[in-house]
């Protein structure tokens, strides 16, 4: 008897298949109900993980005229919206700051289990609260008072190394490079706030070696990461990044957990300190048992240390190289600035923090800097719920990049947008507290950088002294190649190399 296969079929068919159907048809599309921003057209798999370049910042504000000022990206596995008007950033910090409190963690964070006791990378809870306050109570405490002092040594130090090189420098028609100068000066304000001592001088081996691992931190964890965008190559790590940093990183902490522990003998030996500088206080640190660990480890005290380090001393150096190329590329702003510290200052004194309050134009000139030159040109925030913004349907764990550079160049809000011009902000409110959103260089909201006033003081203080100490003339020829790259900071392609001569007044 033949047998008749198609009955059967067709049974099992309606039993199996008609379900599915009516369960694919049926079921809410939760896509086709979720109103995203627009978004270029991606490649599958690695959505526009190839389209952003080596200046992701730049790449992201040109998106903007076609798909306005919220985009949505897919960085591979990775959704990312991405705010690049002053309208959308007022949007995000005045009414959900509080929804995206959170931060991305990249793949090279996780080296020496950094991530776990990191504070800038620490998601918004208890651990996060606990060390902003210390770090907020240990700065403010360190802006007035002695610190003046301290500040004002490390910057002096730095003026008479660049004197020495200044003897040479001009007779033989030589540069010297600005960044390196102005970086060792930062370490050691950044070293005095922390543990209390100057930690490095262009000849110290320690210092040296710091500034090296700090710098290749910089370099890995800044550098797009395939691993990040598609998660299961973590394991293969192609680009290198991880195994780079697990050796940088080990080195720096090797570095910083070894001034922990020499305090750490000194409290043993009995030394009593009259004042107390960060690393007392986290020493001495009792959390509440209840939501805050009752001590912090010594890992933990490294890894935050570090962090300042990172956080502080690179944003301010590049700040810094960058201010002094946009002067040199304008001769007579530089000129004006260096009459306006003359004045002020006088010709046998130097520059101090109580004459910044005294000198408008290079204040307007370093907001001017940071609006075209922001150190760190993309926030970065992450969704810890579903949330409703401006109309779009932003889902839990979405990566946010608010575009710091697109912003401070938004032609709604800043006239010649790309040209240096500090006059714009002469007789002008507006400053970088973090309330006026067309200028928000340092964030706001409630991840507000914590070093802001610390960073005021220590940019004008360096530019005050370099500019009344020196004249500067450019070794390239005129205008400078004023070109980025972006690693955790944006920094000159090509490090400022200037001629500096003991200025004549
Ligand atoms: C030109 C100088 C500086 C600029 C432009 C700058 C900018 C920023 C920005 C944009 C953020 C992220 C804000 C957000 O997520 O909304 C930030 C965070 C931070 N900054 Fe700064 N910063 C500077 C100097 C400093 C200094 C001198 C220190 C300390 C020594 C510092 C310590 C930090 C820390 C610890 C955070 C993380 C705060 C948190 O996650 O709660 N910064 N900074």
């Amino acid at each position: 008897m033949e047998y008749n296969f198609t009955f059967p079929l067709l049974l099992y068919c309606s039993v199996i298949l008609v379900p599915i159907l009516i369960f694919l048809f049926l079921k809410p599309n939760k896509r086709s109900l979720t109103k995203l921003p627009p978004s270029p057209p991606g490649w599958p798999v690695f959505g526009h993980m190839f389209q952003l370049g080596t200046l992701p910042y730049v790449t992201m504000a040109k998106m903007k005229a076609k798909y306005g000022p919220v985009i949505w990206l897919k960085n591979g596995q990775v959704n990312t919206m991405v705010i690049q008007s002053t309208n959308a950033a007022a949007e995000f910090y005045k009414y959900h700051d509080l929804s995206f409190p959170d931060r991305l963690i990249v793949d090279t964070l996780i080296s020496h289990n950094f991530h776990k006791s990191s504070f800038v990378f620490a998601p918004h809870g208890p651990y996060w609260r606990m060390l902003r306050r210390l770090c907020i109570s240990s700065f403010n405490s360190k802006i007035d008072g002695d610190s003046v002092q301290v500040r004002r040594k490390c910057v002096y130090d730095m003026l008479s190394w660049i004197g020495k090189e200044a003897e040479t420098a001009m007779i033989e028609k030589r540069g010297i490079e600005i960044l390196d100068f102005v970086s060792l000066a930062n370490i050691n304000v950044i070293g005095n706030i922390l543990f209390s001592k100057d930690l490095v001088d262009p000849n110290s081996k320690t210092g040296r070696e710091l500034f090296e691992a700090v710098t290749g931190y910089f370099r890995w964890a800044g550098e797009p990461n395939v691993s990040d965008s598609l998660s299961w190559l973590k394991p293969f790590d192609l680009q290198g990044l991880k195994r780079n940093m697990d050796k940088d990183l080990a080195k720096a902490l090797k570095i910083v957990s070894g001034f922990v522990k020499e305090r750490l003998e000194e409290k043993q030996e009995g030394e009593k300190k009259q004042k107390k500088d960060l690393l007392d206080m986290l020493l001495d640190f009792e959390g509440n048992g209840i939501n805050e660990q009752e001590k912090l480890s010594e890992h933990t005290i490294s890894v935050f240390l570090l962090e300042m380090f990172l956080a502080g001393a690179e944003t301010t150096t590049s700040t810094i190289e960058w201010t002094m190329a946009e002067l040199l590329n304008n001769p007579k702003t530089l000129m004006k600035a260096k009459h306006e510290i003359l004045k002020v200052v006088g010709k046998n004194k130097r520059f101090e923090e109580s004459d910044i309050d005294n000198v408008p134009f290079l204040q307007a000139i370093v907001k001017e800097n940071l609006r075209l030159h922001p150190p760190g040109p993309l926030v970065l925030r992450k969704a810890t719920k579903d949330t409703s913004f401006m109309g779009y349907d932003i889902p839990k764990t979405t990566h946010v990049l608010i575009n710091l550079w697109a912003i401070g160049k938004d032609p709604e809000n800043w006239s010649d947008p790309l040209s240096f011009k500090p006059e714009r902000f002469l007789g002008s409110n507006i400053d970088y507290k973090g309330k006026y959103f067309e200028f928000v260089p340092f964030g706001s909201g409630c991840r507000l950088c914590p070093g802001l006033q610390l960073a005021h003081r220590l940019l004008h203080l360096h530019l005050g002294s370099l500019l009344h100490e020196f004249d500067w003339e450019l070794e390239d020829s005129f205008p400078l190649d004023m070109s980025e790259k972006m690693g955790m900071t944006v920094r000159k392609l090509k490090p400022l190399r200037a001629i500096p001569t003991k200025s004549c007044f």
